[in-house]
């Protein structure tokens, strides 16, 4: 999935990996055979918001701003990377 995203991304299209999915209903309504397990849902699409990026100091909610701009905070490299062990 992180090659399509990459991929998607060099072509000029968003996307969002989504866990949270009703597996048994996308299953029914694509008629997906049981021996193919649905891992997760990569949902694909032209952006129309350029985000901001911002360093998190403990939140990561989305919000925007009053002229409509959607901010993003990061959690910040040190908090996530762990060299040889934690
Ligand atoms: C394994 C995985 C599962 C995800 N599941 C969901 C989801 O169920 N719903 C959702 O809105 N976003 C989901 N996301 C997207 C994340 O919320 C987030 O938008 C995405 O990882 C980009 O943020 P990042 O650049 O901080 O990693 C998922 C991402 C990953 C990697």
């Amino acid at each position: 999935m992180e090659n399509m995203i990459l991929a998607a991304l060099e072509e000029g299209i968003g996307s969002c990996p989504i866990a949270s999915v009703d597996r048994d209903k996308l299953r029914k309504i694509l008629n997906i055979p049981g021996d193919y397990e649905i891992s997760l849902v990569l949902a694909l699409g032209y952006p129309d918001e350029s985000p901001v990026e911002e360093s998190s100091e403990g939140s990561v909610k989305y919000w925007k701003d009053k002229d409509g701009v959607l901010h993003v905070p990061k959690k910040k490299l040190e908090t996530v990377l762990h060299w040889n062990s934690f």
